[in-house]
């Protein structure tokens, strides 16, 4: 079991490079397939999902363009909460099939998030893939169209996803050993 540590914390893999390389295969196949007559922009997700999305979308057949965009917090002037702002747009996606390229999807927040936008933005059509998703932590009914792994509810980090800004750089993914 190759176990490893980031700062304070330790963690074991649990997917590793060779596996992600064939499944992001698999879903470039369905994604050639699905998409092959639209007019596709994927949108990738910064940070986390610049690995995904440079190994997905070299794996497309299909025309397609791609863009990134970045969550940036900010505390709200009126409620207590952190508030989102998507940053970065430099691309119109009005009547538009757009692929959303996520890392992780947890709770679903983040993606209802984006999902906003792209509506004000009149994206016409939406498709979320993400590189990992957490069932357990699903609150959202958003349905997820192309779906690296299904994992645990636990952190994880590699392949984009980071502890405290390190790890990203981690070919396998790694889980947190309790
Ligand atoms: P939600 O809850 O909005 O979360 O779906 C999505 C965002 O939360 C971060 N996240 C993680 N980051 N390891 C990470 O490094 C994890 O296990 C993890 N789970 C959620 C991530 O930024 C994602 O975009
Ligand atoms: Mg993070």
């Amino acid at each position: 079991m190759k176990e490893i540590r980031i700062l304070d914390k330790s963690f074991r893999e649990m997917i590793t490079e060779e596996a992600i390389r064939m499944r992001i295969g698999e879903l470039a196949e369905q994604m050639n397939n699905d998409l092959k007559n639209k007019d596709v922009v994927c949108l990738g997700i910064l940070n986390g999902a610049f690995l995904f999305a440079a190994d997905l979308f070299r794996r497309l057949e299909i025309p397609a363009r791609i863009s990134f965009v970045k969550l940036a917090s900010y505390e709200g002037t009126r409620s207590s909460g952190t508030i989102k702002e998507l940053i970065g747009w430099n691309e119109d996606i009005r009547g538009k099939t757009v692929v959303v390229l996520e890392d992780i999807v947890d709770t679903g927040h983040t993606l209802e998030r984006i999902m906003a936008e792209l509506v004000m933005r009149k994206a016409s059509e939406i498709r979320i893939a993400t590189a990992f998703y957490k069932p357990e932590a699903y609150r959202s009914n958003i349905s997820l169209d192309y779906v690296g792994f299904e994992i645990p509810n636990d952190f994880v980090v590699g392949y984009g996803l980071d502890y405290d800004g390190y790890g990203r750089n981690l070919p396998s993914v790694y889980t947190l050993i309790h």
